[in-house]
């Protein structure tokens, strides 16, 4: 499982974004792999009607409908997504609000994506019953080494230690991921799928990497 995050880049933003996920999509048919995109937020309602792959939100706010500015309810986005990221590096929550998230994505089906920093964050958030955890050493996002290469032994871990605590967890890890190799390793070392931006958001050729990406 490929999850790729549109962030907040401008080379994601409106029809450059459609364009990325129309690239998503072919790949995913072509290569028989699972695919999700988290587009920015005013674009989720566009290509969620332009995609046939799932679509997850980059964000959702623990918040309720009701007299808010500038929120983002779960209600206002879930006639365009299947799940949703939260707790991004770049989007923290407290644990009392990730709970609340992921139980709310429970009860409305939304399959919910908690990323996380280090291990015992990861062990943590494991006992919340998410669907998947997306461990991501912060100072390797955006960058150019693979958490794969710079620090296997943390996804190794988060895997083992959040197996023995919820054994239902699916476990992504992401930064710096950029190549088939890295998918390849994330693989051998427990993970499910990874979670990546910029190897294919800031590519000058996306759809030479998600096959790279999907063929490893
Ligand atoms: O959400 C994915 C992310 O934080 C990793 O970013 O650019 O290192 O693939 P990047």
């Amino acid at each position: 499982m490929i999850v790729v995050n549109f962030k907040a880049y401008s080379e994601s933003a409106g029809e450059r974004g459609v364009k990325i996920a129309k690239i998503c999509e072919k790949v995913a048919l072509e290569s028989k792999k699972e695919i999700i995109v988290c587009p920015q937020t005013p674009d989720l309602s566009l290509i969620s009607k332009e995609v046939s792959i799932p679509v997850f939100s980059q964000h959702i706010d623990p918040v309720e409908p009701g007299s808010r500015t500038g929120h983002i309810t779960l209600e206002s986005v879930k006639r365009y997504v299947s799940g949703t990221l939260i707790n991004h590096s770049e989007k923290r929550m407290k644990i009392a609000d990730i709970d609340y998230i992921v139980k709310k994505c429970r009860k409305n089906g939304i399959k919910s994506i908690v990323c996380t920093n280090n291990v015992s964050v990861s062990m943590a958030c494991s006992v919340l019953d998410p669907d998947y955890i997306a461990i991501e050493p912060p100072e390797l996002i955006g960058g150019d080494i693979s958490v794969t290469s710079a620090s296997p032994e943390i996804v190794e871990n988060a895997v083992k230690n959040i197996k023995k605590i919820n054994p239902s967890v699916k476990v992504l890890c992401g930064a710096g991921i950029k190549t088939g190799e890295d998918v390849k390793k994330a693989i051998e070392l427990g993970a499910e799928g990874v979670l990546l931006a910029s190897g294919v958001v800031k590519a000058k050729d996306p759809e030479k990497v998600l096959m790279d990406l999907t063929h490893y």
